[in-house]
């Protein structure tokens, strides 16, 4: 798979990743977990060249973390370029840290959070070093200028060797470049959620920010996976999202159908079509579908070959908007 630098400096990375998310948070929570098989999908992606791989100590929380520690073992460490955040915390990991200031699902961006857990994050991934660092959001009750300034700590530290952020407004992006260098940006971006593509995208652009698309799939939805609300799994995230709702489901289906129009016509599946077009929008980007399938993982990296006409992208350029909102 071809390359790409991120963010300039940073490491070089396939233009396609993997997002590990779905292998232990989120997504079919009802279903035992198939460690084995969500290994054997790392290293895959590894052998195709998808060498970015995301995870997030929140995710499980921290089960992710040590399953991919897990996948690197053996000598596969070295042939990733490793990711995970930090700063968003679920309530099983907030009741572990008392001192938190906020409810619920939380942010939390306080300087003393980001020192102890990349502690973590590093023990449970099984490493010296994570090659990116990134604040998965911004907390607005601490100073963007202190939690970056402790993220960037880590890398003086030789904990992480570059930092990003996730989910952050150009203002944001500003403010932390003041304090220490952006190597990446990792945002929603999907043929049904475009919001990046008005100021962040542009703006990481000019900056040679690496922009890393999460949920480049509409969640599993723009695969043509789910004709339905009951064709999700119990106990499943996107059962709660409101795109997902019986009515706005049904509605959204005509996106899907004109996806799966303009997959037929190039020879591509609709999952490969929309890589192909998320790839298109710059340079700098970097999608991570995830999976934790191997035949969605090979389908995803062959999106890389998928040659899109400007009368394709135009096409799918004006695909509707999508009913719901994304959360
Ligand atoms: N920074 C953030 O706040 C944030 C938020 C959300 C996600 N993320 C990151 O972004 C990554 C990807 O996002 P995501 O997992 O939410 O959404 P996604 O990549 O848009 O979609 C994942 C879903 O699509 C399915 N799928 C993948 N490839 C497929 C294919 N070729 N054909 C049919 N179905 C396919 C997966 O199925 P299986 O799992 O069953 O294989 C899974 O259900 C995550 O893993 C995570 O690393 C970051």
């Amino acid at each position: 798979m071809r390359t790409t630098t991120l963010g300039g400096q940073g490491p070089e990375a396939g233009v396609i990743g993997l997002g590990c998310m779905g292998m232990t948070h989120s997504y079919d929570m009802a279903a035992p977990r198939d460690d084995a098989t969500s290994v054997s999908v790392i290293h895959q992606a590894l052998d195709l060249g998808m060498t970015l791989i995301d995870t997030a100590d929140a995710y499980g929380p921290y089960t992710n973390e040590e399953l991919v520690g897990r996948a690197l073992t053996g000598g596969h460490r070295d042939r990733a370029v490793l990711a995970t955040k930090v700063g968003l915390i679920t309530d099983s990991v907030q009741s572990a840290n008392p001192g938190s200031t906020s409810p619920g699902a939380a942010r939390h961006g306080r300087p003393e959070h980001v020192r102890e857990s990349i502690d973590g994050s590093l023990r449970r991934l099984g490493t010296d070093h994570v090659d990116l660092y990134q604040l998965h959001r911004v907390d607005p009750q601490v100073p963007l200028e202190e939690t970056w300034g402790a993220m960037a700590e880590t890398v003086a530290a030789g904990k992480a060797r570059h930092i990003g952020l996730s989910e952050a407004t150009v203002e944001e992006v500003r403010r932390a470049q003041a304090v220490h260098p952006v190597t990446s940006v990792q945002s929603e971006l999907s043929l049904w959620t475009r919001d990046a593509l008005a100021e962040v995208l542009p703006y990481c652009q000019q900056q040679g920010i690496a922009f890393l698309q999460f949920s480049p799939l509409g969640r599993g939805f723009l695969t043509g996976r789910f004709a339905s609300f009951d064709d999700l799994p119990q106990d499943d995230f996107r059962r709660r999202l409101p795109r997902f709702q019986q009515n706005a489901l049904r509605a959204n289906l005509a996106i899907v159908g004109r996806v799966r129009q303009v997959a037929d016509r190039v020879g591509a599946t609709p999952a490969q079509v929309a890589l192909a077009w998320v790839l298109a929008q710059g340079e700098h980007v970097v999608p991570i579908p995830g999976t934790k399938t191997p035949k969605y993982l090979a389908d995803n990296a062959g999106a890389a070959d998928v040659q899109l006409s400007a009368a394709d992208l135009a096409e799918l350029d004006a695909l509707p908007a999508p009913q719901g909102t994304r959360y």
